[in-house]
């Protein structure tokens, strides 16, 4: 299993800088939250990431691998997966049918089901009868079975509510265990934490922490100054 390494990425939109000289590594096995206050480029940097929007500086290595020029297909089949922010189901569609569209092998589909009873019980349904927070399962399930090496998830909390979404933390943990490499946006930051090993705080483009997760759980000041971009 290979690392991601990104090396002073900006990304420029409009004006100016969205991203400014972000450093990361993304290793097997690790969730790594991201947070920062809205605006901060969290997307930015997702987007960045799986090949949504070029950077104007900076590179993204695979393993050995330069994939900074890299289309979003062939940064695909290198083995990443981007949930992007209000991604949606496909609602005519059923359970089954919409996990079916990614799913590497019949066999990733049950491993999904096994992850999410819940989807297990509606697996003919269609997706549009749902609750939001099932529906947010079939998200999160699509991209678990294309087997993905590296996993950007972009608020999947969006519209659900915490206890609700407190019920999916577990499933990307369990992703991570299994091998997967996962950058994890989030605006529950606490929440985002404490299932993840390391962070990166953005505030303005800018990294204003990174390195484990835990000292800023432990010090909620370090956490708040990394916000403000005064740390
Ligand atoms: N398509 C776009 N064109 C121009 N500017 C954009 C575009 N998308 C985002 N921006 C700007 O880039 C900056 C970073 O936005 P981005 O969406 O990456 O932040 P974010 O951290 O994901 O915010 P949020 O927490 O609200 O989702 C903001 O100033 C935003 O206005
Ligand atoms: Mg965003």
């Amino acid at each position: 299993m290979s690392t991601l390494r990104i090396e002073n990425l900006t990304v420029t939109r409009g004006a100016g800088p969205v991203i400014a000289d972000v450093g990361l590594t993304l290793e097997p096995g690790k969730i790594t939250a991201l947070v920062g206050p809205n605006g901060a480029g969290k997307t930015s940097l997702l987007e960045a990431l799986s090949g949504v929007i070029g950077p104007a500086r900076g590179s993204i290595h695979i393993g050995h691998t330069d994939i900074t020029r890299h289309s979003r297909v062939a940064r695909a089949r290198l083995g990443m997966a981007h949930v992007e922010q209000g991604r949606a189901v496909f609602a005519g569609l059923t359970v089954l049918e919409n996990l079916r569209l990614t799913a590497r092998t019949p066999a990733a589909v049950d491993e999904v089901l096994a992850l999410f009873p819940e989807l297990e019980k509606r697996r003919d349904s269609p997706a549009a009868l749902l609750s939001g927070g099932e529906q947010q399962m079939v998200v999160l399930g699509r991209a678990f079975a294309a087997k993905p090496a590296f996993l950007l998830i972009d608020e999947m909390s969006l519209g659900l509510a915490p206890a609700v979404f407190t019920r999916l933390l577990p499933a990307v943990t369990e992703f991570a265990s299994a091998g997967a490499a996962i950058l994890l946006v989030e605006q529950f930051t606490n929440l985002a934490l404490r299932v993840a090993q390391e962070a990166l705080v953005v505030s303005s483009g800018r990294v204003t922490y990174t390195g484990a997760a835990q000292p800023l759980l432990d010090a909620p000041a370090t956490l708040h100054a990394a916000y403000l971009g005064t740390s």
